[in-house]
């Protein structure tokens, strides 16, 4: 089968098409026929050998100190059930899925165990659109809902609201009943305002940086890695939460010293993607609460092309790469 190989920290061109034997399913595991992937901002980083900040060391030693420990990358797809292990018991073949593996989604197929972080794909969406969920709307979901613990209500601000969190912050948020303020350049306008912000009026505002915000909030997401506890302190509630996705020297800092001082707190997220939180996106998208935002879609053999756009040109939209096509007659819909 057809896969990319990764032989070196750099820039896109170090990724190599190579063959690969198709896996074999364990007992309790799965074999998925990718028939998308998704090229994420973690995934630039990864091949990138960008580890910032405080994650520099952690980063090589856990990925790789010369070069990646995985040959193969990729980790957020989507795609079909080709093959079940004798064990397995919650998909059977034909089952349309998506999830993460750790890595080795750059293949045409990849065996992951029926206890990893998978879900059926929602029916009236393809394995393209949903390929980049577990990605942006899972971290979203769990820093706004699990760490944030937003209610309805509450003023909500997500800043780097065009970006791959941000853009499905926006939506969960709204979804959960707040009130949001999207931090965003204008070259995010077409993807934000269709979500229902308005430059100027409505409950929903898109504004541009902080000084033409009108009332506190309640939590501040900040997914732009510019900005800390204190540039926002100012426009938080004396009870707001300032949650952060990136960690740094600095966050640890502030961290230290919230606990020593009243007023707003500051908060650090990991988007684990799980079987839980990835059934509850997956739930948003069904019901329509979320809608998928695709910017760019690429053909499996434009691997480092797609990498390339996600590194230079930022698009306002996930960037996604068609595998495998779905073979023709293929059930939509995962068996009862
Ligand atoms: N902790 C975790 O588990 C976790 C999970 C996923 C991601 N992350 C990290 O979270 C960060 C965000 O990820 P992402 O995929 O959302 O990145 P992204 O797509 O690059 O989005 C970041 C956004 O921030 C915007 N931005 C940067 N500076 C700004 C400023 N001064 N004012 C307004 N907007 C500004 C960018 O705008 P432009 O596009 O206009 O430049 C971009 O839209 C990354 O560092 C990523 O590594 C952490």
């Amino acid at each position: 089968m057809r896969a990319f190989a990764t032989p070196s920290y750099g820039p896109p061109e170090v990724l190599r098409a190579v063959e690969r034997p198709v896996p074999t399913p364990a007992p309790d595991e799965l074999r998925i026929v990718v028939e998308a992937v998704a090229v994420t901002r973690g995934d630039d980083r990864l091949r990138g050998g960008e580890f910032p900040g405080a994650t520099a060391l952690l980063g090589r030693a856990l990925f790789g100190v010369a070069r990646p420990r995985a040959a193969v990358q990729g980790t957020m797809f989507a795609g079909h059930v080709a093959e079940v292990g004798l064990d397995v018991t919650r998909f059977a073949v034909g089952d349309r899925v998506f999830g993460e593996v750790a890595h080795g989604a750059y293949a045409e197929q990849i065996v992951a165990s029926e206890t990893s972080a998978l879900a059926h794909i929602p029916p009236h969406l393809t394995a393209a659109q949903v390929a980049a969920i577990p990605y942006g709307a899972v971290s979203a979901w769990v820093f706004l809902h699990d760490v944030a613990a937003v209610e309805a209500e509450q003023h909500v601000l997500v800043v780097g609201a065009g970006g791959g969190i941000g853009r499905y912050a926006v939506q969960i948020a709204m979804h959960l009943g707040a009130r949001v303020t999207a931090v965003a350049r204008p070259r995010h306008d077409a993807t934000l305002l269709p979500l229902g912000l308005a430059e100027s009026g409505g409950p929903h505002q898109v504004i541009r940086d902080r000084s033409a915000l009108r009332d506190p909030a309640d939590v501040v997401l900040d997914t732009s890695g510019s900005s800390h506890l204190n540039d926002w302190r100012p426009h938080l509630k004396p009870t707001g939460r300032f949650v952060t996705p990136d960690l740094s020297g600095r966050l640890l800092v502030d961290l230290l010293l919230c606990r020593l001082r009243s007023g707003p707190t500051v908060h650090f997220g990991m988007g684990l993607v799980t079987a839980e939180n990835l059934s509850a996106v997956a739930t948003l998208l069904e019901t329509g609460a979320m809608k998928p935002i695709i910017a760019q879609q690429f053909a499996f053999d434009k691997l480092v092309e797609a990498h390339h756009c996600l590194h230079h040109d930022r698009p306002s939209g996930d960037v996604v790469v068609e595998v495998v096509p779905r073979p023709a007659g293929q059930p939509q819909a995962r068996s009862a």
